[in-house]
């Protein structure tokens, strides 16, 4: 318990000092998992770089999404701008892709994978079993759809989604993971 509070505290200062929002704050244990494409999305509007008024209605598929990325000057390397182009694809446009949307920077955008990942990959083991692998859609897939999984609340196009970021933004060195997060979190 002393443990948790001097954490807390210590997360409370970093975070203070620094000024980020609230929601940032809750993350943070979880800032060592690259942003997905919500977030990097976000940023591209925020820095002025897109018009949320064209990205919102556009209906590409991936290779266009990611031949326009690479056609901005944007600081995105090649990882984040497959992430940004695979979820555009997925998610754009909203109206008619459907799926709950979280408030970033004022609009509401669809949750990306790395969303769905922290909000159905750690009720059983922690995010570290996941995060940690190395592969291919197929493999992410076949898990998620093994008996231990098949019951997850999700949409086969949500599964999808988080397979598509973690082919990406999977197989962290557990040496990238903090402490808290590297063992005794599995229930199974
Ligand atoms: C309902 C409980 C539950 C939830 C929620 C859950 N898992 Fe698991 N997970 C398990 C169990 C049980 C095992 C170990 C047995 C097995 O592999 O089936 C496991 C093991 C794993 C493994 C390692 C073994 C393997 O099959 O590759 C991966 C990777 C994994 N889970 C990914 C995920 C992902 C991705 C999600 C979120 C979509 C998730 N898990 C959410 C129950 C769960």
């Amino acid at each position: 318990m002393k443990y948790i509070l001097g954490c807390t505290a210590a997360l409370l200062g970093m975070t203070l000092a620094v000024g980020l929002p609230v929601a940032a704050q809750e993350d943070d244990l979880f800032s060592f998992i690259p942003d997905g494409g919500r977030t990097l999305l976000g940023n591209l509007i925020a820095e002025g770089k897109v018009d949320p008024g064209d990205i919102l209605s556009a209906n590409q598929d991936r290779g266009a999404w990611k031949a326009y990325l690479d056609g901005l000057s944007t600081r995105l390397d090649e990882t984040q701008t497959e992430t940004l182009a695979a979820y555009l694809s997925a998610t754009m446009p909203p109206a008619a892709k459907g799926g709950e949307t979280i408030d970033t920077g004022g609009l509401a955008l669809p949750r990306d994978g790395r969303d769905l990942t922290l909000e159905f990959c750690q009720s059983c083991h922690i995010i570290t079993v996941v995060i940690t692998q190395d592969r291919s859609r197929e493999a992410w897939l076949g898990t998620m759809n093994k008996p231990s999984h098949v019951e997850i609340d999700t949409t086969q196009a949500e599964r999808e989604a988080i397979a598509d970021y973690l082919i990406l933004n999977g197989g962290i060195s557990i040496d990238d993971v903090p402490e808290e997060l590297r063992a005794g979190g599995a229930t199974y």
